[in-house]
């Protein structure tokens, strides 16, 4: 039995109801509505290079491992003994033939199956069809650029459907240059007392937050050559919310291209962003290449990406908590300095220590908690700037607005109550792909 939650989600006018930020039971339909049914972010290609390869992460709550089984094929597993359910690995990454559950013996190969029970023929008799008890799958896993998602659910749409239009903008992170990208430097670990939603919604495209929550942050320096020029300075920098509930910004459908900023936050990056523009051309096009400057985005639901330059996933762990994990992504054919320039880069601004990862949580935890208290639900989350303002361009798929506005937070709500409400993914309403 599923609660409608539309009711609680004007996206037409702008109005969310607080009560979605913090009810307990609103959350545990998020995990089963949202999360068991959506494609989720995983992994990079290169976080599991090797044949038997594996590292651990979370799909909702629900601990996976995502393993490259001995002949190269990559599954993504519960992390759960069919016994007792215990772990059948405790360790974040690493190489190994086989997971041996420390409780009983258990062992699963990378492959899922149930290759070792001890006490097979004494206590079971041989009677237990081993075959029966392989690791528990996800329905569907699928790779874009090497970039890695699963879902739980058999009967979603294909990940290049889900993705869509957004796949245009993710062009800029992983198809920079020859060879694509790679993950470095492990994973940055952060648990918050915020629901996951805001920071979703930050990334999906809130320009409007950075003078004021980052002004001491750049003022400092955290943002080093970048500096943020007002609201909507530039009429043809634009936000776009490409379909599916996904959110980015920015991308410049100006014709001049020396208006579209490069994202280098340090000279060195701006530097090698500009030596290295002819083969984003090459690459990408003349048109698309201008566009990819400043980048930020959502993928719904709690997939995000950045031109610090990293990926991170908002993890859900109770409605008002989060556990929020980011890693640094390079192009795999920068030069060593630049990927440690780029590392640093990524630690000191959104490492969990970094200036502007510090500003950003203490305003989603009191965001959260006057989600929680009584009096304070019954007023609605304002979200109606743009409305009305938004447009297309034959330049850049998506619903376009101002690159200060809220128009990829209604469409991000829009799916999450979509998604809530809906039993099955055949009444989902999938965008067509237009531009990617
Ligand atoms: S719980 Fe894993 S072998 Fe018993
Ligand atoms: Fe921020």
């Amino acid at each position: 039995m599923t609660t409608k939650v539309r009711s609680l989600v004007d996206t037409t006018h702008g109005y969310v109801n607080r009560k979605i930020f913090a009810d307990p039971e609103l959350y545990q339909q998020e995990l089963e509505q949202v999360f068991g049914r959506c494609w989720l972010f995983i992994g990079h290609e290169t976080m599991v290079q090797n044949p038997n390869d594996f590292m651990a992460n979370y799909m909702g709550e629900d601990p996976i491992l995502l393993v490259r089984d001995g002949k190269g094929k990559l599954h993504a597993f519960l992390n759960m003994c069919r016994h007792r359910g215990n772990r059948i690995c405790r360790a974040d990454y690493g190489n190994a033939p086989s997971f041996m559950c420390t409780y009983h013996g258990w062992t699963f190969a990378t492959d899922g199956k149930l290759v070792g029970v001890p006490g097979y023929k004494e206590a079971y008799f041989e009677e237990l069809d081993r075959s029966q008890w392989g690791l528990v799958e996800a329905g569907q896993i699928g790779t874009y650029k090497e970039l890695i998602f699963a879902t739980w659910d058999k009967s979603a749409p294909s990940l290049r459907d889900y993705i869509g239009d957004a796949a245009y903008y993710l062009d800029f992170l992983v198809d920079r240059r020859e060879g694509g990208a790679m993950a470095i430097g492990g994973v940055h670990r952060q648990v918050l007392n915020a629901n996951w939603k805001f920071g979703a919604d930050n990334f999906c495209g809130d320009t409007y937050h950075v003078a004021t929550t980052h002004g001491s942050a750049i003022s400092a320096g955290v943002t080093g050559t970048y500096r943020r020029m007002g609201f909507n300075p530039n009429p043809d920098r634009v936000s776009s919310a490409p379909g599916n509930g996904h959110g980015i910004l920015s991308a410049y459908v100006g014709a001049d291209p020396k208006s579209a900023p490069m994202s280098g936050w340090r000279p060195q990056m701006a530097d090698y962003y500009e030596q290295n523009y002819p083969e984003l051309e090459k690459r990408l096009g003349v048109q698309k290449a201008k566009q990819g400057g400043v980048n930020v985005a959502t993928m719904f639901p709690n997939f995000t990406w950045h031109s610090a330059p990293l990926v991170r996933l908002w993890h859900p762990r109770g409605p008002e908590k989060m556990e929020l994990w980011t890693w640094s992504i390079v192009d795999k054919a920068a030069p060593k300095e630049i990927k440690e320039i780029m590392h640093r880069n990524l630690t000191l601004s959104f490492g969990p220590a970094g200036g502007f990862e510090q500003d950003d949580m203490n305003n989603w935890i009191q965001c959260t908690g006057s989600a929680h208290s009584g009096n304070a639900q019954k007023y609605v989350i304002h979200q109606t700037m743009g409305l009305g303002h938004e447009r297309k361009s034959e330049l850049a798929p998506g619903v376009l607005s101002g690159s200060t506005s809220e128009t990829n937070q209604r469409a991000f709500y829009d799916r999450w109550a979509e998604m809530m409400d809906t039993p099955s993914w055949a009444n989902v309403k999938i965008s067509p792909r237009t531009m990617s």
